[in-house]
């Protein structure tokens, strides 16, 4: 069991675009094992391997049971929005309410590199959704308003005073 480091905003990382996995083998199948023990100690429902410094198109989902989504691609089914409050381990402390399309069928690999296909609504909608925005560099709070990111200010320069803190030490 390895837990990895999950990195924080402002961490450069989390804006890169991760690639696709190409390569299932032991290395691929160590990181997923290392993805959801990170999760599980977390207490996190999904973790994008980005966030643990590995740019590859992988997330970890657990909702009802752990979910291994690997170069996932998802289309909306319906117009439907859905409107709820996110969190991210990378945000720690930090939550905004965030509108997202509700109904999603999504199109994935599993651990092993077998296709899949999905749907899902609610929560699982809304993780996998999230988790997607972190493979190409983006954060929940890059979808906010400037009035409700105003309103989150001061936790987000906390982030960033403690980043520097830890990235200036030498
Ligand atoms: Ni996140």
């Amino acid at each position: 069991m390895t837990i990895r480091d999950i990195l924080c905003y402002p961490d450069p990382r989390l804006s890169q675009v991760s690639q696709p996995l190409t390569v299932f083998d032991e290395k691929s199948d160590m990181l997923i094992n290392d993805m959801l023990d990170t999760m599980a100690d977390a207490e996190g429902i999904g973790l994008a391997a980005v966030q643990i410094g590995v740019l590859l198109r992988v997330t970890v989902i657990n909702i009802n049971e752990p979910l291994v989504l690997v170069n996932p691609e998802f289309k909306v089914l319906e117009d439907t929005m859905h409107c709820d409050e996110e969190g991210c381990l990378s945000l720690p402390g930090i939550r905004a309410e965030i509108t997202r399309p509700s109904r999603i069928k999504v199109k994935a690999q599993d651990r092993q590199g077998n296709k899949i296909k999905l749907k899902a609504e609610g929560l699982e909608s809304i993780c996998i959704q999230h988790e997607i925005d972190h493979m190409d560099g983006k954060l929940f709070i890059n979808k906010l308003t400037p009035l409700s990111k105003a309103k989150i200010d001061t936790p987000l320069r906390n982030l960033i005073a403690l980043y520097r803190e830890k990235h200036q030490q030498n």
